[in-house]
């Protein structure tokens, strides 16, 4: 296992019923005046903001309000966000909503207290120094936003989808009420389902040795999520499985799975030009790229690809011929997929397999290479992009 530091300094607060709670975390993490940032019209039709605005003024905190952050959140209202705090004088961001919401509000957190240009975070020209707290109200299991210290934002002129991170921008808080994910449609909860396993594969597919209790962490989210996702697809309102699935999410991605071992996060390098295309849900970009990338790197380490096939998805290893064990693996994980209403290709993700050459270049690999597990440069990712363009499960 290799050193590591480890900060999640984030407190969650898990049930039935938190989001009334919204006012009083937010004075106990020294809130006084409170931008309320969010999606487009699902928090408002099921009753949650009207929840979240109560608990506020109940608590006697005042609050402005910005709504109508997209899926693949753009920069353009991050922009009016930063204006509008500084305008209002804000001193803390509520999220409630997905990824997108909270990455959103983590990029106007961080551009409020910086002179420059916010997105020079996310070009790589300047590193965050210091940021607005942020507190969450999520209503969707998928990124991991609510526990991380990342954000991703799209630049609407040039088409770019880049992230940033930094243990600044981790929530202060996160109300995690599994009942508010009940009203996702089961094409969102199958995105979210796929995210957050795609987020387990980018750490444990690693070249460090000897790092059994990650390796069994991620297993175990890995098989929550085989149990838990089609239970929660046949019945949407099953709230115990609905919070097995929220909490794996979390615990997927603060990073307790990834400490002290090499990641990869190619999958998902590769996945974010897809959605900064289409306009695709990550999870669904995921479902297609990730199995792809598997094929690809497959034979650089059979031996962890046959350990997944074996310790998730239930297959009998083939001592002679190790390989085939782990190629099955990978095959139930693409039909694993396509059984929760995942894509499999790019035809029914809505990609063109035309548009290749220009996703690589979008990637910014140039004559590069990246990677942890595997490294890839243009041409590897290309290949994987027709693995994705043509796969059937
Ligand atoms: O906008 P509304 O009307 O709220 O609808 C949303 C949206 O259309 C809907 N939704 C959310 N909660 C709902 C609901 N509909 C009904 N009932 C509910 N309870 O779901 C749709 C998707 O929401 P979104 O926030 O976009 O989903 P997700 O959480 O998957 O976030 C995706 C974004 O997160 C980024 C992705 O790239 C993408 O931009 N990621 C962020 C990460 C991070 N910050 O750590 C890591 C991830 O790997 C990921 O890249
Ligand atoms: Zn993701």
């Amino acid at each position: 296992m290799n050193n590591f530091q480890f900060c999640s300094p984030t407190e969650f607060v898990f049930g039935k019923d938190t989001e009334m709670q919204a006012g009083t975390y937010i004075k106990k993490h020294g809130g006084t005046k409170v931008l309320l940032h969010y999606g487009g019209s699902s928090a408002e039709r099921s009753g949650l903001l009207g929840r979240v605005r109560q608990s506020l003024t109940e608590a006697g905190i005042p609050f402005a309000e910005l709504g109508g952050v997209q899926p693949n959140p753009h920069d353009t209202l991050v922009y009016q966000g930063i204006e509008l705090c500084r305008s209002e004088k804000i001193d803390f961001i509520l999220a409630v909503g997905g990824g997108s919401v909270i990455d959103s509000s983590k990029a106007i957190a961080m551009g409020v207290p910086y002179s420059g240009d916010f997105w020079d975070f996310y070009s790589g020209k300047a590193e965050i120094a210091a940021a607005l707290p942020v507190g969450t109200i999520l209503t969707i299991a998928a990124a991991g936003s609510e526990g991380s210290g990342d954000s991703v934002i799209t630049k609407t002129a040039d088409g770019l989808k880049r992230g940033t991170g930094s243990d600044l921008i981790r929530p202060r808080f996160s109300i995690l009420n599994p009942a508010l994910t009940c009203t996702l449609p089961a094409y969102q909860t199958a995105c979210g389902a796929t995210d957050i396993m795609a987020h387990v594969f980018e750490r444990y597919f690693t070249t460090t040795a000897e790092v059994e209790i990650t390796d069994r962490l991620c297993e175990a989210v890995l098989l929550t999520m085989v149990r838990e996702t089609p239970r929660v697809i046949a019945q949407p309102d099953n709230y115990d499985a609905r919070a097995n699935i929220m909490w794996a999410g979390t615990v997927a991605h603060t990073n307790i799975c990834g400490v002290g071992r090499a990641q990869d996060w190619n999958s998902h390098m590769i996945e974010h030009e897809l959605s900064a295309l289409y306009d695709c849900a990550h999870g669904a970009g995921l479902a297609v790229i990730m199995p792809a990338w598997m094929e690809y790197v497959c034979p650089h380490g059979v031996m962890r690809f046959a350990q997944m096939a074996v310790r998730v998805w239930g297959c009998q290893m083939n001592f002679a011929h190790p390989e085939s064990t782990a190629r099955e693996g990978i095959m139930r994980f693409r039909r694993f997929l396509k059984s929760i209403g995942m894509p499999v290709n790019f035809a029914e993700l809505g990609a063109k397999e035309s548009d290749i050459p220009y996703l690589v270049e979008k990637t910014g690999i140039g004559t590069g290479r990246t990677g942890g597990f595997v490294s890839l440069g243009a041409d590897d990712i290309a290949a994987i992009y027709r693995i994705a363009a043509n796969a059937q499960a």
